[in-house]
Parts: C-alpha cells; sequence; structure tokens
C-alpha cells in the first residue's frame, strides 16, 4: 500500500513551463520546420494599389521562368468557384481578386514554384494592368455621400456601411441626462494597430490525390473551426480533413481569420498533386492580415452635482477595412461594447455603433481582447478621468463613489450583461496603497510648484472572458463550448487532449495542472496535446481570454468523472463500499482508516488488470463544457509620469498593477500574462500605430515604422493581486491573458492628461508621441 504523498504540484503552484525546454533548445515545431517530400514553395502578388480596377494579371513570363510550376490568378480560382470566401462573420471575401482591389497588399495572384525564391522572383514577372479609382481610408470619409462604392459586388450595397447596433435603454437614459446637473464628454480615436506575432502566418497545404485526405499545417489559433470552415467552403468531406496547428509562435487574434494565402495553397496543392508551401513575410504580414481597433468614439457621462453618476451614452463608428472579416463572439455586430459601463454603477446606458468598410485591410480581430472590449474600457476609463476633473474631484474618490459594491454580485449591468462577481473597492484599495498614492498627490503639487510636470493616472478596468455560453455564442452557428478528454495509462501517467490551440501561453503546463489538483496525478507526468483536429476534441479555439474559462473548465469536469471511476476501483481495491472512499491528493484512503488507502497509480493499473465484473475496462473520458456565463476578471492600474512640456516627452515612473483573475492556477504563468498585456498596452499608449496615407498607402509595413515595445523602452511593473473566485467556474479561476491590454492603455494617458490637465490639455489620442504631446500643450496654451 502506498506510502505518505508527495505534494501534488496542482493549483496555486508557479510550475515552470513544461514546454520551455523545447523552445529554449531550439527545438520548437512551427509550420516552416515543416519539409514533405516533393514540396512546393507558394508567393502571393499583392496590390501596390489600395483601390483599383484589374483590368488583367498576365502571368506568362513568370510562368516562363525556370523553376516555376504554375501562376494562379484569379481568373483560375473563379473556375473552380473559389475566387471568393465566406468569412468568419457571415461577409464574402476575395481570395483573388477578379474584379478590383480593395486594400493596398490585397492577393492579386500567386506562383507555385520548387523553390521559395524563385517564387518570390516571379512575381515581379506577372505584369498586371491597375486602374487606380477613389480611395477611402476612414469611416468619416465611407460614409461620405460622395465616397467611392467599395462593395459594389455585393448585390444590394448601395453604400459603405455595413451594420448599425444598439444596446441599453435610450429612454431611461435620455432622461438621465435631461435630469443631469452636470454632463461630460470626450471624442477620442483607439488607433489601428496589429497584433504582430514573432511567427508569421503560413501553411503547408498537403492533399493526397490518391486518397482525397487533406493535411493542412497552418498557424491557426481554431484548428477545429477551421477544419469545418474549410469543408463548407472547399466541399470537402470533413472526416477528410486534418488541420494541424504545430508550434504558434504568438497569435494575439492575428491567427484566427482564414486568410486567402491558405485557401491558394490548399486549391493548388489539389491541382498539383503536391504538398504547397506558403509562408509571409514580416511586411505582408503587417498590411494585409488581421488588425485590430480602428474605432472611432464618442461618450458622454450624465452626472449628479456630488458627483454620482446617472448616464452613460457612447457612440461609435468602427473601421472594417475592406471585407468584415472578424469572427463575433456572439450574434451582436460589436460583440462585447456592451461591457462600456465598465466596474461602475449606471443606472441607464445607451451604445450605438455603426461599422463601415474602407479601403484598408479586413481589422478588427480580438487582438488580446474579447471583441472591443478594450475600446469599451478605454472609453470609459479616458471618461471617467475627465468627469472626475470637471466636476473638482480626485478620479480615485470619484471611480470608488461610482464603483459596482461587492455585495451587489451578481450585477446586471445597464446594457443587460451579468457581471459574475467583482470586489472593485479591494483591488484599487490595494493598488493606492502600493502606488502610495496619497504621499505621491502632494509630491505631485509640490513638484508642480517646481515647474514640474508629474501624472498620475488611474484604471479600473472590467473585462469580460470565457465566450460563451451556448444560448448566446457561437460562430457560424457552431456553439462556443469547447472539449477536454483525458486518458490515464495503466502506469498511472495520463495523456490530456485538449480543443484549446496554445500559443504561448502555457497550456501545456497550467491544464495540467489542473488534472494535478483533480486526480492527484503530478503535472510532469500528464501529457497536454492540442491543435491537431483529428487527435482533439472540438472546439472553437483560443483567443479573447477564453482557454481557461472554457477548456479549463472542460479539464477540471473531465478529471472528476474519471475521479468518479477511480472511487470505485479504489473501493474494489480496498474492499470497502464506494461511499466509504475520499480522494485527496492523489490517494483514496477510507473513510475512519486514513491509514488503508491506495494511489491514483494504484487504481489505474486496476483499471487495465483488475477492476469489478461489470465494470468496462479503461479509465478515459471525454467533456464539453457550456459555461453559465462569462468571467468578469477586472483590476486597478496606476501609472506615474512625468512630462517634459517643452519636448513633449514623457517618462514612465511606476506602474502599479493589481489583478483580479480569481483562482490563479499558476501564480507565474499568470504574472506573465500579465507583463505581456501591461507591455501591450504600453505599446499602444506610447508608440504602436499604423498609419495609412491618404492614398491608402500603409505605411506601417515593417518595425521600423510600426514601433513595438522592447526591454529597452517597456517600464518595470510592480504586481499586486486580489482574489474573487467565479462562482460558477469549476475551480473559481477567470481568464486573465488579456486583462492588462484591456486595462493599461487607459492609465498610462490618463496619467500624461493628468499631468496636463492644469495647462488645459483635456485629450491626446493615442499613441501619445512626444510630438504630439507637444502640440497639444501648444494648442491648450494658444487657447
Ligand atoms: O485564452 P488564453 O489562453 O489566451 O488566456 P487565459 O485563459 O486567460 O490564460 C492564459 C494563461 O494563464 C493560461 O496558461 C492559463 O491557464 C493561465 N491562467 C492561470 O493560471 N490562472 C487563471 N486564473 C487564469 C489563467
Amino acid at each position: 500500500m502506498a506510502a505518505e504523498a508527495e505534494e501534488i504540484r496542482g493549483i496555486g503552484h508557479s510550475v515552470r513551463r513544461k514546454e520551455d525546454d523545447r523552445f529554449i533548445r531550439g527545438a520548437g515545431n512551427y509550420i516552416d520546420d515543416i519539409h514533405l517530400p516533393g514540396m512546393l514553395h507558394m508567393a502571393i502578388l499583392r496590390s501596390p494599389f489600395a483601390h483599383a480596377k484589374l483590368n488583367s494579371v498576365d502571368g506568362s513570363r513568370a510562368q516562363a521562368l525556370e523553376g516555376v510550376i504554375a501562376v494562379v490568378t484569379g481568373e483560375l480560382m473563379a473556375q473552380h468557384n473559389l475566387a471568393w470566401m465566406p468569412t468568419l462573420s457571415g461577409d464574402t471575401e476575395a481570395v483573388l481578386v477578379t474584379d478590383k482591389v480593395r486594400f493596398q497588399g490585397q492577393e492579386v495572384a500567386a506562383v507555385i514554384a520548387t523553390d521559395p525564391y524563385i517564387a518570390k522572383d516571379a512575381l515581379e514577372l506577372i505584369d498586371v494592368d491597375y486602374e487606380p479609382l477613389g480611395v477611402v481610408i476612414s469611416p468619416q470619409q465611407a460614409a461620405a455621400a460622395d465616397a467611392p462604392l467599395i462593395r459594389d459586388e455585393k448585390e444590394g450595397q448601395t453604400d459603405n456601411h455595413i451594420y448599425h447596433w444598439e444596446s441599453g435603454d435610450k429612454e431611461a437614459t435620455d432622461a438621465a441626462f435631461a435630469q443631469a446637473d452636470k454632463v461630460v464628454s470626450l471624442d477620442t480615436w483607439y488607433p489601428r494597430s496589429h497584433p504582430a506575432p514573432l511567427e508569421t502566418c503560413g501553411c503547408v497545404a498537403d492533399i493526397n490525390p490518391a486518397t482525397g485526405q487533406a493535411t493542412i499545417y497552418m498557424t491557426s489559433q481554431a484548428p477545429q473551426l477551421i477544419r469545418t470552415v474549410f469543408a463548407l467552403v472547399a466541399g470537402l468531406p470533413e472526416e477528410k480533413i486534418r488541420i494541424v496547428s504545430p508550434d504558434i509562435g504568438g497569435g494575439f487574434g492575428n491567427k484566427v481569420p482564414v486568410y486567402p494565402g491558405y485557401v491558394i495553397a490548399t486549391a493548388a496543392s489539389l491541382l498539383l498533386g503536391h504538398p504547397v508551401k506558403w509562408i509571409e513575410d514580416r511586411t505582408e504580414n503587417l498590411i494585409s492580415t488581421g488588425f485590430a481597433r480602428d474605432f472611432w468614439m464618442h461618450g458622454e457621462m450624465a452626472l449628479k452635482e456630488d458627483g454620482t453618476m446617472t448616464g452613460l451614452r457612447v457612440s461609435l463608428d468602427a473601421n472594417e477595412g475592406a471585407f468584415h472579416a472578424d469572427a463575433q463572439p456572439s450574434k451582436l455586430k460589436v460583440g462585447l461594447f456592451h461591457v462600456v459601463s465598465g466596474s461602475y454603477d449606471l443606472p441607464a446606458a445607451h451604445v450605438t455603433a455603426d461599422g463601415y468598410y474602407t479601403n484598408k485591410a479586413p481589422g478588427g480581430v480580438a487582438y488580446r481582447c474579447s471583441f472591443r472590449v478594450t475600446e469599451a474600457s478605454f472609453m470609459i476609463e479616458r471618461l471617467v478621468q475627465n468627469a472626475a476633473y470637471e466636476i473638482g474631484m480626485d478620479p480615485a474618490e470619484f471611480r470608488k463613489k461610482n464603483f459596482i459594491e461587492k455585495d451587489q454580485f451578481p450585477y446586471t449591468s445597464a446594457t443587460g450583461l451579468t457581471y459574475d462577481s467583482g470586489d472593485y473597492q479591494a483591488a484599487m484599495d490595494l493598488a493606492l496603497e502600493k502606488v502610495g498614492y496619497a504621499q505621491l498627490r502632494k509630491e505631485q503639487a509640490e513638484a508642480r510648484e517646481q515647474g514640474r510636470l508629474i501624472g498620475i493616472g488611474l484604471a479600473s478596468f472590467t473585462e469580460i472572458v470565457g465566450a460563451g455560453p451556448h444560448k448566446d455564442y457561437d460562430i457560424l452557428g457552431i456553439k462556443m463550448n469547447d472539449g477536454a478528454e483525458l486518458r490515464v495509462h495503466p502506469t498511472g501517467k495520463a495523456h490530456l487532449k485538449i480543443s484549446s490551440q496554445t500559443q504561448g501561453q502555457g497550456h501545456e503546463t497550467t491544464f495540467a495542472q489542473i488534472v494535478a489538483e483533480e486526480l492527484g496525478i503530478q503535472p510532469e507526468d500528464i501529457k497536454v496535446t492540442h491543435g491537431d483536429s483529428d487527435d482533439t476534441p472540438y472546439g472553437l479555439g483560443t483567443y479573447a481570454s477564453r482557454s481557461t474559462p472554457t477548456v479549463g473548465a472542460a479539464t477540471a469536469m473531465v478529471s472528476r468523472k474519471l475521479a468518479d471511476k477511480a472511487r470505485k476501483l479504489a473501493a474494489h481495491l480496498l474492499e470497502v463500499s464506494e461511499e466509504d472512499v475520499e480522494l485527496a491528493k492523489g490517494r483514496f484512503t477510507v473513510k475512519g482508516a486514513p491509514d488503508k488507502a491506495v494511489t491514483i497509480q494504484d487504481v489505474a493499473f486496476a483499471a487495465y488488470t483488475n477492476f469489478p465484473d461489470g465494470m468496462e475496462a479503461g479509465l478515459e473520458g471525454v467533456a464539453y463544457y457550456d459555461p453559465p456565463n462569462l468571467t468578469y476578471p477586472f483590476g486597478t492600474y496606476a501609472v506615474v509620469v512625468e512630462v517634459d512640456a517643452d519636448t513633449g516627452q514623457w517618462k514612465v515612473e511606476r506602474v502599479v498593477a493589481v489583478d483580479d483573475c480569481g483562482v490563479r492556477i499558476n501564480p507565474m504563468i499568470v504574472e506573465g500574462q500579465i507583463h505581456g498585456g501591461l507591455t501591450e498596452g504600453f505599446g499602444i499608449a506610447a508608440m504602436e500605430q499604423i498609419t495609412f496615407d491618404e492614398e491608402g498607402n500603409c505605411i506601417g509595413a515593417n518595425f521600423l515604422d510600426y514601433l513595438l515595445p522592447t526591454a529597452w523602452e517597456t517600464p518595470k511593473f510592480e504586481l499586486g493581486e486580489t482574489v474573487t473566485p467565479s462562482p460558477h467556474h469549476p475551480i473559481g479561476a477567470k481568464g486573465v491573458g488579456e486583462s492588462a491590454t484591456v486595462g493599461s492603455p487607459a492609465a498610462f494617458v490618463n496619467a500624461v492628461i493628468d499631468a496636463l490637465w492644469p495647462l488645459g490639455v483635456r485629450n491626446i489620442d493615442m499613441p501619445l508621441t512626444s510630438g504630439k504631446v507637444w502640440e497639444a500643450i501648444q494648442n491648450a496654451q494658444a487657447g
């Protein structure tokens, strides 16, 4: 019988990431590491124009180059009914252009060659006759009466408007504003940005002409969903499609959509009978794939004299680009912008949104956020700060006065969301204490007397993650429920197969810890696999911080299923009734006789060697989880900056981030996620923006022009935590991956505005480059 068990490194342990061994040894397996016999290479010709009629594409000179196997044009794709494809939000998108190009960088033709360099060289030999058309780059231009019609091929589409969406109670909100003592407003823009993963997108399509088996290795955050989409788009039988996403070098939402390159490579492999590899270069990734944000927002807040918030109005225009390609986590067009009332007890709110086509690449991916939560959170946290100053209150006091109180949860917001849990005061108090808020305000006043501009910025965000409950959340009608399959082998080692695709978040470690917690098998004895649609349960993929609330929950549920059977086996081994057996930390003991015990390993062996009559052999199972609600992580961030009024430069002095993501499975991984998110938030606030000129030329096409923060610029982060478990999640965890990206940009901008408010500066749109800050100071001083 078993000896005293060693400590099980389940939930709450900072277990070192199992996956890092292969990464730091250079043994990761990315798409470009895949080499198949007879493999050909594809390169894509992209449009230099943002909007232009395509008169002709002549590939004959390219075709004549030695090593070129085929030149693929829109016309050829059209012959196979593949020139257009459906998008995840039910729009259509050109695979290869047949009529006109609609954004710079759009796919015009492709070359298949024996060598990737020959394929690239051949692109220069393709002769294309373009006829430039008028260009639209902003929602305002798109809405103008004389704007060129971008989607003229769509039946019934007479303008560039895509959707109108509303949420909340307009009448109640109008009434609140009519009775308000004070109304504060803010116009702001969340710039177009790019997830910019280290690994660009790509695929290797391998269609066996003899069997019809299609194996497609691709950089996808959602392999199972993509399998179904491919079956629907290409008409291939779904059982013959296998999507494999090996190690993914960062996704951040960029690897959710189906890009034309995947479809062209697959069609080419089908037609040529060879595997075809396509790997984007950096510029292609930056100009043509999954942008985010580009939201123009107007917000108004109604207030009582004493600082009580009574109403919120927000309207926004979304720049969706030439095709509405992003997936929606709910049936509602701007997804989770419902959360725009944030952490505040707002009795009335009304939000409207309008989406527009423009001559930019498709946007709207869930870049480290749950589908517009980032923009919503930014809007409310900027508005709250300005409102506090307008009524002469300290922004921390103003927030505390209006927070949803701990005992109000579950709380139904004015836009109809049910927040599951929260303790906003606690997170705020801890952040204020850690940053030394009261003392800082004194130092700020003293510094100001000496002519130094210190700013203190706060943001108290509420995130909404874990899409989602089957009633409201689907993509193309497929419900957003995810699965986990667990097998415990005879020797007590286990194999967990999950539907989420890891792209750096450490799922191979944290999900093993969930099994460890439930069954008492050490995490290093549990192999976790993902990303192969032939070998993992169905699920809708990894994005928007949904893995832990959905797949993490399914992992706990399947472990509990196995624990039930294991208890029966233990009772059989211990020769007692099942009711008398208790499981804790991998040991099954007899109630009242704790020395009588067997381990999970003994039980696993018995499942294959010594099970009672009438019981099925084996210890394995699968569970799908349908979350009853989303989870609502939250936090308060405090940022201290010093601004140099002469140059507009601002330096971050302190960043204190208090996060609450419920129960932390692996505190070290959670901290890493928060560091990543804070860095991205800082990047957006300080320097990141994809710019376009008037002709729709994308200026941020490389990392010299599109500025990502490196370790050099990134400030030091001081972290804190509160723990408010999600009441409905099996282990009380809430997602965390994106929270810091959602919460932090407003804290950085608020800090700079805090420093400049006395000079008359009310807002600066991100990114706050020193030039823009300097200009804002000059404008404010000029009156
Ligand atoms: O959806 P995604 O995986 O990007 O994000 P997430 O579910 O928020 O989690 C990111 C990483 O942090 C995963 O490895 C989670 O298992 C881990 N995590 C944790 O250890 N404890 C939590 N309460 C939340 C996330």
